[in-house]
């Protein structure tokens, strides 16, 4: 529940401190914070307190032996089954710079709900305002991924986000500072407990990634005109929609093999042979993670549900507009890759030839992908009493060279 009693002395004090606010954390108070006990919406509260997602896909089959690109296909398994006070915990985790060694970078600075849970930039801004090597993808559907990054190094959400809090360059945490920080706070003990029981003991980090997994498992995008169109609505989708569906699923273009529905992505890494920013060196990508040279410069397959919110594309921003996207692909196999630069191209990256307006309507289809019904409330305040969601990537100063 969010704060709701005015606090006349607090406001009043606020406004004395006001020229000092950058220096000064301002202590919320302890009693303004609650976990909610509703599960959030597209959830059910069944017995036990846990909340479990409930969606149409759920009546369709598994993806096996149904071909790729069909609209009546289940949903791979997902991270569900936390409490509402847990994913009610994480979101206050999530917006919270307190996370951060200097106070400065929540989660939701390369996250941010108004993004898409990106960030906008086509590489993050890390803690010092230096460029990371890439850029934050949308966490929206990341309950059913089994592999995090765009080098498939992390297997749960859980080990995925140890990466950006203990990364000097990203948050710049440690376990000890970070489980002081929160142990030394007025209200998170009292909500840490309300989350994990009277019995939980000291707030641990499992607890706090336990949180964070579960606010992250609860955003889900799944109600987009695409889908509506999906379960049975064609009036759902315009005929130019509906031609560039069927171009994305078509043996010529290919995407589906790839993106494929529902998730519109099969999980896998793969080479596609796309450009890197001018100047920088090829990222090897999941070469690293799966030591296969074969890999070189493979990435994850991205999802491209609410793709028209996330720009700039890939996973180095190589792409303003889904225009280019859709442009790269159809410039032929392997046109993007410098001369004398051996990638070993996936098979299903063809040079489709595709017409102008084949294009156009394939961007048209992205763009029903769209779906933010189930978007988070931000906290009017979080318990750190620093400012919610911390520096945002919009503010985020020009980097000023590349991390190591
Ligand atoms: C400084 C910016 C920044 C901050 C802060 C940050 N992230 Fe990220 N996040 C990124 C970038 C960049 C990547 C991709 C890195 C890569 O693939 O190597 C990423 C990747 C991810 C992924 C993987 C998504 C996928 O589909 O593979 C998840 C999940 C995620 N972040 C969650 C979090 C959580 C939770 C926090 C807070 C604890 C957080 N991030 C803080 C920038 C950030
Ligand atoms: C062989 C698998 C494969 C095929 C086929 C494929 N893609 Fe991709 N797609 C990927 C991978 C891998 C990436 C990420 C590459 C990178 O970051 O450099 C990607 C990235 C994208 C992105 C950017 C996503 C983001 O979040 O930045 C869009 C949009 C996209 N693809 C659309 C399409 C369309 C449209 C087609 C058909 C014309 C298509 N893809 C065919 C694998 C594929």
């Amino acid at each position: 529940m969010e704060p709701c009693r005015p606090r006349l002395l607090a406001a009043l004090v606020l406004l004395l401190v006001m020229p000092l606010a950058p220096l000064l954390a301002l202590p919320a108070v302890a009693e303004d914070f609650r976990l909610s006990d509703q599960c959030p919406p597209g959830f059910e509260q069944l017995g036990g307190d846990v909340c479990r997602l409930a969606t149409l896909y759920d009546q369709y089959g598994s993806l096996r032996g149904r071909g790729v690109g069909g609209t009546r296909t289940g949903l791979p398994p997902r991270r569900d089954g936390f409490t509402a006070q847990q994913i009610d915990l994480g979101r206050y985790l999530f917006f919270d710079p307190l996370l951060s060694a200097d106070g400065s970078l929540s989660c939701a600075s390369c996250h941010d709900p108004a993004l898409g849970f990106a960030d906008g930039r086509g590489r993050s801004t890390g803690l010092h305002g230096e460029a990371l090597p890439r850029g934050a993808p949308t966490l929206w559907n990341s309950a059913f991924l089994q592999h995090f990054f765009w080098d498939a190094r992390a297997d749960s959400l859980e080990a995925q986000l140890t990466g950006p809090l203990y990364a000097p360059e990203e948050m710049g945490n440690n376990p000890a500072d970070l489980l002081a920080a929160l142990r030394g706070n007025d209200a998170y003990p009292v909500l840490f407990r309300a989350a994990f029981g009277d019995d939980s003991g000291p707030i641990d980090t499992a607890q706090v990634y336990a949180a964070l997994a579960a606010f992250e498992a609860s955003l889900v995008s799944l109600n987009s005109r695409y889908d509506r169109y999906a379960h049975g609505d064609h009036s759902a989708l315009d005929a130019e929609e509906i031609a560039g569906l069927n171009v994305f699923r078509s043996f010529v273009a290919r995407c589906a093999e790839c993106h494929t529905p529902p998730l519109f992505t099969n999980q896998q890494v793969a080479v596609i042979g796309s450009p890197e920013p001018p100047g920088l060196a090829r990222d090897i990508g999941a070469e690293a993670t799966l030591g296969s040279p074969k890999l070189r410069g493979a990435f994850k397959v991205p999802t491209l549900r609410n793709i028209a919110r996330t720009a700039p594309y890939m996973h180095s921003g190589r792409f303003e507009t889904l225009d280019e996207v859709v442009t790269f692909y159809n410039g032929g196999r392997g046109h993007a890759v410098p001369e004398g630069e051996a990638l070993q191209l996936h098979w299903h990256i063809v040079s489709p030839d595709l017409a102008d307006h084949e294009l156009e309507q394939l961007v048209a289809f992205l763009g029903t992908l769209t779906d933010e019904r189930f978007l988070p409330r931000v906290p009017t305040q979080v318990p750190s009493g620093l400012a919610v969601g911390g520096r945002s990537a919009r503010e985020a100063p020009t980097p000023t060279g590349d991390a190591p």
